[in-house]
This record gives C-alpha cells, sequence and structure tokens, in this order.
C-alpha cells in the first residue's frame, strides 16, 4: 500500500464522528498512534496472525495487570523520567537528589511514624539493614516534617500486599522526619528480583532477548511543603545487576555504599547479636516552581482494604 493510500485510509477513520465534539487530547494521540501503527504494519509486513497475537497478549497482559511492569521494561517510564529532566533543566533546577521511576508495586496508606521506623515485622530471617539521613532543601535547610515514604521486597524478592504470606504493611513506612530533619528505620536487606518467570511481562522480554531482573533497592516518595514530590530509589551497592537495569532506573548519585558494621560494639548498641548493613541518605527534593508541570504523578495505584 503506498503512502497516499494509507494517509487516505487514515483520513477516513479520523474524520469518523458521531456528532459528538471528541475529547481533543485523546482524539490528537489516538489518531496519531493509529497512524504509526498503520506504517509500522505496513513496513513490517505484519500478518493478520500476528497481529491478532499482538492483541490476544495485551488481553492477557491486562488480566495478568502487568502493564507497568511492560511500561517499566520497554523504558517507557524512564522516558518519561529522562523528559521531567529536561523540564527541570529548562526551568534552571539543580542541586535536588535525581529522581528515577515508581515502577508498579507502591501501597498507600502505610504506617506513619515519627522519626523513625521499623518497616520490618520480624518474621523475615534477611540480614538487617538501617537507612538514615537527613531531608534537606537544595540551600542546605533541614526539613523537618517531611514525609519519607519506604518499600521494598523481602528476602525472597516479594512485595507485601501482592504477596499475601506477609503481613499487612510489611516492609512499608512512611516516616516524618525528626526537627532535624532527620528519618531513620531499620528493615532487612531486599533481594533482588524479576518480573514474574511465568507472566507476560517476561515472556515478551524472552522474545526480545533480555532479561527481566533488576537490583535490589529501596523505593521512596519524599513530600515537603512547598517541595516538589521526589520519586526515587536507592539501588543496595554490590548487586550484579545494578548497571544492567531491566526498567533504567539506576541513575548516578543513587546507589550509596553499604557499610556491613562487624564491631560488636556497634553491634551490642543497636541491641543486635550479628552483624548489620548500614546506609546513609540524605534527600534534597527541589522547591516548588509554578512554571514546572506537576511532580506529582497521577497514576492507579493499589490501595489495602
Ligand atoms: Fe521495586
Amino acid at each position: 500500500m503506498t503512502r497516499d493510500e494509507m494517509a487516505q485510509v487514515l483520513a477516513t477513520v479520523t474524520a469518523t464522528t458521531s456528532g459528538k465534539i471528541p475529547a481533543p487530547r485523546v482524539k490528537a494521540a489516538v489518531d496519531r498512534i493509529v497512524g504509526d501503527l498503520f506504517v509500522s504494519i505496513e513496513e513490517l509486513d505484519v500478518t493478520p496472525d500476528e497481529f491478532w497475537a499482538a492483541m490476544s497478549y495485551l488481553a492477557q497482559a491486562g488480566q495478568a495487570n502487568e502493564f507497568g511492569l511492560i511500561a517499566a521494561g520497554l523504558g517507557f517510564e524512564h522516558f518519561l523520567d529522562l523528559r521531567m529532566d529536561e523540564a527541570d533543566r529548562k526551568a534552571g533546577l539543580e542541586g535536588g537528589t535525581p529522581h528515577t521511576i515508581e515502577g508498579p508495586p507502591y501501597v498507600a496508606d502505610a504506617p506513619v511514624r515519627v522519626g523513625e521506623a521499623r518497616l520490618d515485622d520480624g518474621s523475615d530471617p534477611g540480614e538487617v539493614l538501617f537507612v538514615e539521613g537527613q531531608v534537606r532543601d537544595t540551600d542546605g535547610t533541614s526539613l523537618a516534617g517531611a514525609q519519607v515514604e519506604a518499600w521494598h521486597v523481602d528476602s525472597l524478592g516479594n512485595y507485601s500486599f501482592f504477596d499475601k504470606a506477609q503481613s499487612d504493611y510489611n516492609l512499608r513506612r512512611t516516616i516524618a522526619t525528626d526537627a532535624e530533619g532527620r528519618y531513620r528505620f531499620r528493615s532487612i536487606v531486599p533481594a533482588g528480583y524479576g518480573c514474574p518467570p511465568d507472566g507476560p511481562t517476561q515472556r515478551l522480554l524472552d522474545q526480545l532477548g533480555r532479561h527481566g531482573r533488576r537490583p535490589a533497592h529501596v523505593h521512596f516518595f519524599v513530600s515537603a511543603p512547598g517541595h516538589r514530590k521526589l520519586t526515587t530509589q536507592i539501588n543496595i551497592d554490590g548487586d550484579e545487576y545494578l548497571h544492567d537495569h531491566f526498567a533504567f532506573a539506576t541513575r548516578d548519585g543513587l546507589s550509596p555504599p553499604v557499610v556491613r558494621e562487624t564491631d560488636p560494639e556497634a553491634i551490642r548498641a543497636r541491641g543486635l547479636d550479628a552483624p548489620f548493613a548500614r546506609i546513609t541518605f540524605d534527600f534534597v527534593p527541589e522547591a516548588e516552581r509554578a512554571s514546572l508541570p506537576p511532580a506529582e504523578v497521577h497514576r492507579i495505584r493499589d490501595k489495602a482494604a
């Protein structure tokens, strides 16, 4: 089919109306994407069997609730991040903590604690981890009462809520910073994990000759009045997938050193009887600017009943 013929088909499809006023952004996006797909189908000579296999795949991905994973794995979420970076740069924002993708496993309304929290429920035999730091402005002013939301997987690589074997909100807490802007939590070192091995995302990655692994990491939202919400992750340094992240979420400055504490005095001081890991990480959210697109991203997120 020639380009002109394709353009004619597209014009027929996109000109169809019922007399109702279309939603302009939706119409512009759908018209564009349909046209781009017509071209892709033509140029790749996609067969009807291949087309319907793709449709069936999308249905399965929806049924498995894996579009969040697919968006991460195909680089869309990272691409959106880079576009946000560009907007930040143009607005002259600098000095803040790098943001990176949220990923799909956030669950709203985790318990709130002031100053410090324990994230694990004590049932996970993993290595004890302490994470602590300060939330401060780009000019160094500490931000008291900032909210640090943290969530991560257990030592088997599973998130509570999705893994029903874990207690409610295990490894998920919101910590409000103390008067000095400090937060601190005790947890266990998360494992690295991969996409569900039998799920639609991993099946697609297999076809693309890719793995679905990511390094062990802890997710954060950091919110403070007058500041842009920071969505980020820190990786557990030394993980073999640190720079081979299936969702492209590793960014410079987000893999702080992990200190392995073996000093008996330090172990006793923390009330422990075995060596533990310690990470210090400060968060620097950017001050809000009216000229920037909102930092709060709206998407449907899970919420425990
Ligand atoms: Fe994650």
